[in-house]
């Protein structure tokens, strides 16, 4: 939190045309609140309880029955939207493609029947590996349309990865394409696949989309190319009503354990959350080109590019590649081009837009824009005010926006046209929202105190359980306090005006570029290699990425860290996890610094990366000479 605090007051004009402006809104009771918010939603069968709180497990709008594809879909056809641009696709190659509600209609449901004549039904989860195409969407849609959960591993992950999630979920139905464009390169999607599918899985039948004009090897009786499918497939699929409490999707992020958690959300309160805070928090309006940079393998791909958007009816753009390819005018030609009105991006990408200059975004017109949206780790103010400045013209509000995987929605955020902003902080909770900064004993802390964020009652979005492991989702989430609290993993603090001041991650979870990678992922999959005894894992700032991992290794007898290992290492960790996971650092030391118990005393080990000689409070550990090797990397460092 910085001393000095500049305040933004939202800006009148923003403020006469806003959906969001009576701020007596704050202070309606929650259910009512989300009630009203439900009922913008089309239901097929109306609820009878708004809330069921069994702490902590909730189920939202019991006995109501509805359907997400209907909801982002359908719904629009009986309405001018039926021929509105739902999806603006611009290729890396600047190749563009337009599908409409009513085009997004008539793929979703052959898709949705392709499905059904693989054999996809409730019970079973499908996984969607691809890229950010609208293929993607129409992917998810049409699982939703037949009430069957997904699964969207992000493109980046790798053969492995992908692996572990589909066997987690025990899918028998992958979804994937022929490759990806990225950065000029065709990514090897399908061969990861392949390379997936040569271990023991569940897989019977893999449906490849094509992106990239190129044959893949099929395997005879598994693989189907997705054209020739499709084909007979026919343009109606009715969709099937849903129980509100039904499983959505599954999303898989990473946790303390190496293993990944599958997050899992409901039908009702998700869309119902997603829905209300796209539409007010980035006051989405139809005439608004809205374009949210987010991946649609991560829960912000999910919840505010693929329904939020699509539950209002709104036109986004969508573009399959990253900020500096071909070059670095690249999102300011397409905010430009398509005179794009609301842009939600993260962090990192506007810390590497700093970086390259102003030059980039000045080139371009960008008077389109009228609200800017942050997301996925902390903005320092100085970024927030240069997004602000420079990105904005100064009359953009920003919506910096806190929010998880498992909260399904934003939870902390401006209501642009109701908050004063303050460069750095997520402001407050949305209106039916209870979230605080809680000290140990689950009390709100004090201005200035430093404390966790928690949720205090439950929201319509919250996941509902982790993938057949109830126990592991009370564990993780529900016991930090004797109370019924949601606790987020977040340190944050508070100020005199209740604003929350995010810090990050209080867990062994590491934020880099805005991806969650837990710790314990990294430390096991490092020790997989023969040269490994025992790897530590831990987040250092980054001027860029906001946090990289450094390892510390201790190599077994015989084994010397050469360039050749570090090779090797960095090799593991492409082929278990993915390339966005990368060590930034490895420090081999001979013992890692220990307390009595066995424990790794990780706050030494942050000292030693972050390059700080003075270790603090030694005393409880229990081999002192482990501490040499880290002395003599420091003094070697410190040079
Ligand atoms: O540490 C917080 C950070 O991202 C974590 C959630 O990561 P994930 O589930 O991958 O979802 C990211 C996109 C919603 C949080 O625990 N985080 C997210 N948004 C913010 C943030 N940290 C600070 N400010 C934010 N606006």
């Amino acid at each position: 939190m910085p001393e000095n605090q500049t305040v933004y007051m939202p800006p009148q004009p923003f403020v006469d045309k806003a959906l969001m402006r009576e701020p007596l809104v704050y202070k309606q009771d929650a259910l009512d609140f989300w009630e009203d918010r439900a009922r913008e939603l089309d239901w097929f069968e109306p609820w009878r309880k708004t809330l069921d709180w069994n702490p902590p497990f909730a189920t939202w709008f019991a006995g109501g029955k509805l359907n997400a594809s209907y909801n982002c879909i359908d719904r629009h056809l009986n309405t001018w939207r039926k021929n509105k641009a739902a999806i603006i696709f611009e290729g890396e190659h600047g190749d563009t493609k337009v599908y409409t509600y009513k085009d997004l209609h008539r793929e979703v449901c052959r898709a949705a029947n392709v499905l059904l004549r693989l054999g996809a039904n409730k019970d079973e989860v499908v996984t969607i590996y691809m890229p950010m195409i609208p293929e993607t969407v129409i992917a998810m849609l049409a699982c939703t349309r037949i009430g069957v959960p997904h699964s969207v591993v992000f493109g980046g992950f790798s053969a492995n990865a992908l692996l572990g999630r589909i066997n987690d979920a025990g899918s028998k139905i992958l979804i994937t394409c022929n490759g990806a464009y990225r950065k000029g390169r065709i990514l090897p999607v399908i061969e990861n696949v392949h390379a997936a599918l040569e271990q023991e899985n569940t897989i019977e039948t893999v449906v490849i989309y094509n992106r990239v004009n190129r044959d893949p090897e099929l395997v005879y009786g598994r693989d189907y190319l997705y054209t020739s499918l499709r084909a007979n497939a026919s343009n109606e699929c009715p969709p099937v009503p849903m129980n509100a409490d039904d499983p959505l999707f599954v999303l898989y992020t990473s946790g303390t354990t190496g293993k990944p958690k599958g997050v899992v959300h409901s039908t009702g309160g998700y869309l119902t959350g997603v829905a209300a805070t796209q539409k007010y928090i980035f006051d989405l309006k139809d005439d608004d080109v809205y374009w949210c940079t987010a991946d649609l393998g991560w829960i912000s791909g999910h919840s505010y590019v693929a329904y939020g958007p699509l539950l209002n009816g709104a036109t986004m753009v969508m573009y399959e590649g990253g900020p500096e390819y071909p070059d670095k005018y690249q999102w300011w030609r397409i905010i430009e081009k398509y005179g794009v009105t609301i842009l939600y991006t993260s962090p990192t990408a506007i810390r590497n837009f700093i970086k390259w200059g102003d030059k980039y975004p000045q080139k371009h017109d960008l008077s389109s824009l009228r609200l800017l949206g942050s997301v996925g780790e902390p903005i320092s103010p100085d970024a927030w005010e240069w997004f602000h400045r420079v990105v904005g013209g100064g009359r953009c509000p920003i919506v910096d926006t806190w929010w998880q995987t498992e909260t399904g929605m934003i939870m902390l955020s401006p209501v642009p046209a109701l908050t004063p902003l303050k460069p750095g902080s997520c402001t407050k909770p949305f209106p039916g929202v209870s979230a605080a900064v809680l000290n140990e004993e689950g009390n709100p802390v004090a201005p200035g105190e430093k404390g966790f964020v928690g949720v205090t009652q439950p929201w319509p979005a919250m996941l509902k359980t982790l993938y057949k492991d109830d126990e592991r989702y009370v564990n993780t989430y529900w016991k930090q306090w004797d109370k019924p609290y949601y606790f987020a993993g977040d340190g944050a603090t508070i100020d005199e005006d209740g604003y929350v001041w995010i810090e990050g991650r209080v867990d062994d979870v590491i934020n880099v570029s805005g991806h969650r990678i837990g710790t314990n992922e990294l430390e096991s999959t490092l020790a997989q290699h023969e040269a490994v005894a025992e790897a530590a894992c831990i987040g250092v700032a980054h001027e860029i990425k906001g946090q990289v991992p450094v390892a510390f290794l201790v190599l077994k007898e015989d084994y010397f860290p050469t360039q050749t290992l570090i090779d090797a290492l960095h090799e593991l960790i492409t082929e278990q996890i993915g390339k966005f996971s990368q060590i930034s650092e490895f420090i081999f030391t001979a013992e890692l610094p220990k307390t009595q118990s066995g424990k790794t005393i990780r706050r030494i080990l942050q000292n030693v990366a972050e390059g700080n000689d003075d270790f603090g409070d030694i005393t409880t550990l229990a081999n002192p000479d482990s501490l040499e090797d880290l002395r003599k990397y420091l003094g070697n460092k410190l040079l």
